[in-house]
């Protein structure tokens, strides 16, 4: 590859390091480099447009050219572009934020704390559950249990929730603290036994859960942390059933649920949370990416009554909340964040996702026709599909071909930008606005590349 030493792409090289990237590879492939977007779209240096099929990562809700949003920013901007949340400091957008989002969060949640980043709201979420059970008096009940291809986030205790996925952990010395517990991702597609019901894959699950529990010990149980779907490790949509029975297990133990809504908060699966979608009544909650459509960036960790008692009693015992960042809170992103809520209320964004995701459900469904899809899953506007050698044994590719990122490469050949997860799938989460033509049209796309591929692909006999 020969590249003008003025380009972009040559100037990235030269001096930027990018991360999940293959470093070496970059060198030689350089970036796709992003200038523009509009609506669903995005557009390159070159002047190519994509339908940016995952949101970005999995965030822009209200695509790339919502002029609210921008005015609500410049608007702080010029009338207060900083102030912090230490020390009882506040401003009005924190304020109003907190308030709105409190309006509509799962019961029990009442309280609200900012922070710039999913895995920062994941950070801090870890770190008040320890000081909450010191504060409980509780100081052995600290372990955490996550799901296996569980995402959380990649700081260095979020990390461990993480750390099934072995690309975030290997070559960091991830697992180093002995706090945390993994148990089997519900994709009954996947872990389900032979002849095994759905329903009794749920029981199996469920009973796998109470097993740790008093293996370890219910008084060294601290939380447990589930995305309502798991996204990034590969769209894994719970059966019915599921979290009922794992809250009833925590509930007896005493362990909390920490609700990752990173991803499902704000629409993602056709209800403002994946809480609502699935019953789940959390004790803590984190939030991100489209609670400002990801233009600015700012989180939430949600919390219940109960648990803030217990940290404000705790915080006039040691004479402080030991926590916080420079930027938690930030009156702009904040301000966008607001407005980005006002957004999904006046241009009935949740109402939208519940009229267009049939479509979105019915084309994603049709792929499980194409050879190489062995499942495809979804609900609202989140979907993955599991690509697979042979669909009647489920075998999958030898890794070392990574089929899904061939698909991908396919895709974004026929202008539709994809992500490759782990478990050979595709991760499809277009923005919140898309229509339903654009639905189809991005299905289009999507089975072009998986034609595509399938020319490529040594296919079982
Ligand atoms: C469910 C979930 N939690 C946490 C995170 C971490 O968020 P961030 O990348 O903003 O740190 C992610 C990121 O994709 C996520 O999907």
């Amino acid at each position: 590859m020969t590249l003008a030493p003025n380009s972009l792409q040559a100037r990235d090289i030269a001096y930027t390091v990018h991360p999940y990237t293959n470093l070496r590879q970059h060198e030689q492939q350089g970036p796709l480099v992003i200038t523009g977007g509009k609506g669903i779209y995005v557009t390159d240096d070159d002047g190519k447009d994509y339908i940016e099929g995952l949101a970005g990562l999995w965030c822009t809700s209200l695509g790339f050219s919502e002029k609210r949003l921008v005015e609500a920013a410049r608007r702080q901007m010029e009338r207060m572009p900083y102030t912090h949340t230490f020390a009882g400091r506040s401003s009005e957008p924190v304020i109003e934020l907190a308030e709105k989002l409190i309006g509509i969060a799962p019961a029990p949640i009442r309280k609200a704390y900012f922070v710039n980043s999913g895995s920062e709201a994941i950070d801090t979420a870890i770190k008040l559950i320890w000081y909450y059970q010191n504060a409980r008096g509780l100081p052995q009940k600290k372990k955490i249990i996550a799901r296996q291809r569980a995402y959380h986030g990649i700081t260095l205790a979020g990390g461990h929730l993480t750390a099934s996925l072995a690309y975030t952990s290997s070559g960091f010395d991830l697992p180093m603290m002995d706090r945390f517990r993994h148990v089997t991702a519900p994709s009954y597609y996947r872990y389900g036994l032979e002849g095994e019901s759905e329903a009794q894959f749920v029981d199996r699950l469920a009973d796998e859960l109470e097993q740790l529990i008093l293996a370890e010990g219910p008084e060294t149980v601290a939380a447990f942390f589930a995305e309502p779907v798991q996204g990034a490790g590969g769209v894994i949509v719970p059966p019915k059933g599921y979290f009922e029975k794992v809250q009833a297990i925590l509930k007896k133990y005493d362990v909390l649920f920490v609700a990752d809504e990173v991803i499902c908060g704000f629409g993602r699966t056709g209800n403002w949370w994946g809480c609502n979608t699935f019953d789940i009544a959390p004790d803590l909650v984190t939030c991100a990416k489209q609670l400002s459509s990801a233009y600015l960036p700012i989180a939430g960790l949600l919390m219940s009554d109960a648990f803030y008692q217990v940290l404000a009693d705790q915080s006039a015992n040691l004479g402080t909340l030991g926590v916080g960042y420079t930027y938690g809170g930030h009156p702009v992103a904040a301000a966008v964040a607001l407005e980005t809520l006002k957004i999904y209320e006046s241009d009935h964004t949740i109402e939208h996702v519940q009229a267009v995701a049939p479509r979105f459900l019915e084309r994603l469904r049709r792929l499980e026709s194409h050879p190489l899809v062995g499942e495809a899953r979804g609900v609202g506007l989140i979907g993955g599909i599991e690509i697979v050698k042979d669909k009647a044994t489920k075998e999958q590719f030898d890794q070392q071909l990574k089929a899904n990122a061939q698909v991908v490469a396919k895709c974004l050949a026929h202008g539709l930008i994809l992500r490759p997860l782990p478990g050979d799938t595709i991760g499809i989460c277009p923005p919140l606005i898309i229509s339903e033509q654009e639905i189809d049209l991005l299905f289009d796309r999507l089975e072009a590349g998986l034609d595509d591929a399938l020319g490529v692909m040594p296919m079982a006999a």
